[in-house]
């Protein structure tokens, strides 16, 4: 029999609603047929696609990262302002196509704010220079009647757009990135360009491009230079990661949640030391700005625009990732799922509409149930073995707690293919309030896809149920399932 423990009072941290923040990237149609179509009829006047704004909608995220991702390493904001017809059309050398900048900082601005979500803009580090990505800072936020502000009310936008959030490059410890940078090459420009991009606006937050090369990678190195050259310029320590299926081992994908945790713990460890070593505090919160399940279309010669057909495996995979960084909250205070639309993405459109991938479900159960506070779970039960690791557990599972409702979210991934898991929670501390809503993301079998043919396989199954003892609920939890249980507590 499987059980977890759960005791209310036995908090990790609290949960930045950043952790549902999303990416968008200049990238096949990703932006361009997905996001922004202003020819279609579905577009509203601003060009912006309103059934993708609909399905963005219910996964309620509070933030999004832009314009990329390996293609800001080449890309001049200012290609992206003013008249339409003025824009250039350029190469993109990191996707091997070309952007005609019909859609640039204005429009994602104007998307944000649409969406109710935060702006999150990435800078050029890649071949642009601290006068681009200072100048597009003063664009963005400055208020003195300067030349750039002056600029930006000219095309339309008097008030400033009050960007919080930017990312100093993307992923340059990758030799895939125009203008791959050394640890020390990287601390380096990040020191500058963090200096007077806080001089233009010392209240915006500043994202260092950490890790996301973790093999062979200088993971230990880059974040030691950074801390010890720019540490106080930085606000959040940016680690990529993408899991996936390439051999076709359900039990070794579904294994890969030790290696997230893993490489949480590690890095969490990193940061402690460094911080101690600097005599930083408080510790540097990590920002997982872009994760997701990313391997069919990967390498790939020709790319396939990164569209990915998901299945019900990679929705399970979505809930593991997401376990982790809650299990992980009090260190993990921004995370980004890459991407929203088209390109490895949950939301997927042709010309007449659109389907939900499964991966969108998962985000959406967690994204609309997750609570204020992550809780310490313990749980056991029955193992399995996959890829390099034994003991694994079949369940995977987190907990949050909401303080203003007195809510619990309970998260469980049953990663048996074929058994159902009869478990119970028990509390501690605290007891059932009766309520139990019950939420379960399924489908008939680990390989089902949701296509425009078949559009529901994978879904959402809601239920509502009563927890009769004070302390004790039993629930069996299905065959390759995500499902959250949110109990009101009394
Ligand atoms: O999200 C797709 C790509 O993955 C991003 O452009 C890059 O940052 C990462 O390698």
């Amino acid at each position: 029999m499987n059980q977890i423990h759960i005791d209310p009072s036995r908090k990790l941290g609290g949960i930045s609603r950043n952790l549902f923040g999303g990416f968008i990237e200049h990238l096949g149609r990703c932006i361009y047929g997905g996001i922004y179509e202003p020819d279609s009829p579905l577009a509203d006047e601003n060009g912006l696609r309103t059934d993708v704004l609909q399905a963005l909608e219910r996964l309620q995220i509070p933030l999004v990262r832009y314009p990329g991702g390996n293609f800001v390493s080449g890309y001049r904001w200012m290609d992206g302002i003013g008249p339409k017809e003025d824009r250039p059309t350029r190469i993109d050398m990191a996707w091997h196509a070309t952007d005609t900048n019909q859609f640039g900082t204005d429009e994602f601005i104007t998307f944000c704010r649409r969406l109710n979500t935060e702006p999150y803009m990435v800078v050029n580090c890649g071949d642009g220079d601290m006068r681009e990505a200072r100048d597009w800072v003063e664009y963005c936020n400055g208020t003195q009647d300067t030349a750039l502000v002056k600029l930006r009310r000219q095309n339309g936008y008097e008030a400033p757009h009050r960007v919080k959030y930017w990312g100093v490059g993307n992923e340059v410890d990758g030799p895939w990135q125009i203008g791959y940078k050394t640890p020390d090459e990287y601390a380096r420009a990040y020191l500058e360009f963090a200096k007077v991009m806080k001089w233009v606006d010392p209240s915006i937050k500043l994202i260092a491009s950490a890790a996301s090369h973790w093999q062979g990678g200088t993971v230990v190195e880059r974040t030691q230079q950074l801390l010890e050259q720019a540490g106080k310029l930085i606000d959040y320590l940016s680690i990529h990661w993408y899991v996936g299926n390439p051999t076709n081992d359900f039990a070794a994908y579904m294994a890969q949640s030790e290696l997230i945790d893993e490489r949480l713990f590690a890095y969490e460890g990193l940061i402690r030391a460094l911080c101690l070593q600097e005599g930083l505090a408080p510790l540097i919160p990590i920002a997982v700005d872009e994760w997701n399940v990313w391997y069919r279309t990967h390498g790939q010669a020709d790319h396939q625009n990164l569209e990915e057909v998901y299945n019900l495996e990679d929705a399970l995979m979505i809930g593991i990732q997401l376990n982790s960084m809650i299990r992980h909250a009090y260190s993990v205070k921004m995370a980004n799922l890459a991407q929203l639309v088209n390109a490895i993405a949950p939301i997927f459109t042709n010309k007449q509409g659109l389907v939900l991938q499964t991966i969108f479900y998962p985000f959406e159960l967690y994204s609309r149930t997750c609570g204020t506070t992550a809780l310490d779970v313990f749980w056991k039960g029955e193992t399995f073995s996959g890829g390099t690791h034994t003991g694994v557990r079949v369940l995977d599972v987190s907990a949050t707690l909401d303080d203003a409702s007195n809510r619990l979210s309970v998260y469980v991934v049953n990663r048996s293919q074929t058994e159902s898991m009869e478990t119970t929670i028990k509390l501690d501390s605290a007891c059932f309030g009766g309520g139990v809503q019950a939420y379960v993301v399924n489908g008939p079998d680990i390989k089902a896809e949701n296509t425009f043919d078949n559009p529901n396989k994978v879904g959402t199954t809601p239920a509502q149920l009563t927890a009769d003892q004070q302390t004790s609920f039993t629930y069996t939890f299905e065959p390759h399932s995500v499902t959250a249980l949110v109990f009101d507590l009394k």
